[in-house]
């Protein structure tokens, strides 16, 4: 009797040591990179300029106008459905699209998108609901999963509305997992407003790209209750250039590009300088009605090549003075591209010296203007220019 209470007590607890040392090691080993978004997403979403009002054939239209504007060929490939394509879930729990608004399923609609040379995304949320009210993915995420990869889905958005006590990270891994587990490739864009500091674990969970704030709105300056204008969003992107790099991006919202919120020169160094932060350029405009100007900013080869740049490193603030500063980004040749940024009123002559991009005073370096096009005059020192009010100049400077 003696000698058997010792071995109970034993079997009885043993399980419970077990258990807790396997719950310390039970922290997920982080996910191998799927390999995609080696340069940020370029595409187009339905969710600012459209909201709520979706259709298959706004998609399908929006897909054409991809290629017919040149989009595609500047390197445009995502059309990126957002919030409320959601029909309800049948009795298996399986999620359907709205029937009205989808009439011939997601499928086809993939088959469309993908006949054009595109890629289709699509629009969840880690918790019960969207925020738009829809049904959430949270319970179902690898029946989802399975279901985006049947139907031939290249993409996905996952929000964090109604997630009440949720840990965002194991709420995103579960997602990834899901997402890997179907065996296809699909983009994996985490919008979770940057609580949780996602660019500290985005990319050890599976993730391409994390949300750094609220919404982007149609505005300059100025903070609405969840949205924030792009001067705003540009200031808590700014420090977070530690994080972007190939295959996993901080992202600072969509393009407002031609929504009319702004004015031609606003949207420029909107766009300039979303591109010197290497974010996902995913414009948000109408794509069949757009003016001759937000064409050309969308398509500006130059702006969209140093977004696309293989070095994948995000720009940063190398000078500041009142309302004017000086941004570089390092690019693979060696070269940085250089936004000068006037956040004032008036015209403001701006320097951007070599010894603040890392380069020598006596380095001579070729100069091409990225919105004239034009190649200036070769520079020592320094380069200067005279920038209009909430705009920039945009240049690469090469050594
Ligand atoms: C949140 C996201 C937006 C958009 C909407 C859809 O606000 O941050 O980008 O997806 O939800 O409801």
């Amino acid at each position: 009797m003696n000698r058997v209470l010792p071995l109970l007590a034993f079997l009885l607890v043993f399980p419970l040591l077990t258990s807790a040392t396997h719950a310390d090691t039970d922290i997920p080993p982080p996910a191998e990179p799927n390999g995609l978004a080696l340069t940020p997403p370029m595409g187009w979403n339905t969710w600012n300029k459209f909201g709520c009002n979706i259709s298959e054939s706004l998609i399908k239209a929006a897909a054409d106008s991809l290629v017919a504007s040149g989009m595609k060929d500047a390197g445009y490939q995502y059309v990126l459905m957002d919030d409320c394509w959601h029909g309800a879930r049948n009795a298996a729990g399986d999620i359907a699209p709205d029937p009205t608004r989808f009439p011939h399923g997601i499928k086809a609609l993939a088959d469309y998108v993908h006949g054009k040379g595109l890629k289709l995304g699509i629009y969840s949320d880690a918790g019960d609901k969207t925020c738009g009210g829809k049904p959430g993915s949270r319970g179902h995420e690898f029946q989802d999963a399975l279901r985006y990869a049947a139907w031939g889905i290249d993409y996905l958005k996952y929000d964090w509305c109604h997630t009440s006590t949720q840990d965002a990270p194991s709420s995103y891994r579960t997602m990834a997992d899901a997402l890997r587990a179907t065996g296809r490739p699909i983009v994996f864009s985490l919008c979770e407003w940057g609580n949780a500091k996602p660019w500290n674990w985005g990319a050890a969970i599976g993730g391409n790209l994390w949300r750094t704030s609220g919404d982007i709105w149609d505005k300059w300056q100025g903070k609405g209750e969840y949205q924030l204008g792009v001067m705003d969003i540009l200031d808590k992107v700014a420090e977070l250039y530690p994080y972007a790099g190939p295959g996993h991006w901080n992202d600072p919202d969509m393009l407002e590009v031609g929504n009319g919120g702004m004015t031609d020169t606003e949207y420029r160094a909107h766009f300039s300088l979303w591109a010197e932060m290497a974010a996902p350029l995913i414009a948000g405009n109408d794509l069949t009605a757009m003016t001759p100007a937000t064409k050309a900013i969308l398509t500006n080869r130059a702006v969209i090549a140093v977004d696309q740049d293989r070095l994948g490193a995000q720009g940063r603030r190398v000078a500041k003075s009142g309302d004017l500063e000086v941004w570089s980004k390092p690019l693979a040749d060696g070269g940085r591209a250089v936004v000068l940024l006037n956040r004032g009123t008036t015209v403001n002559r701006i320097t951007a010296d070599w010894t603040a991009l890392g380069y020598p005073a006596h380095l001579t370096a070729k100069i091409r203007d990225l919105w004239t096009g034009q190649d200036l005059a070769p520079a020592t020192g320094g380069f200067a220019a005279d920038v209009e009010p909430h705009g920039v100049v945009m240049v690469t400077i090469t050594p």
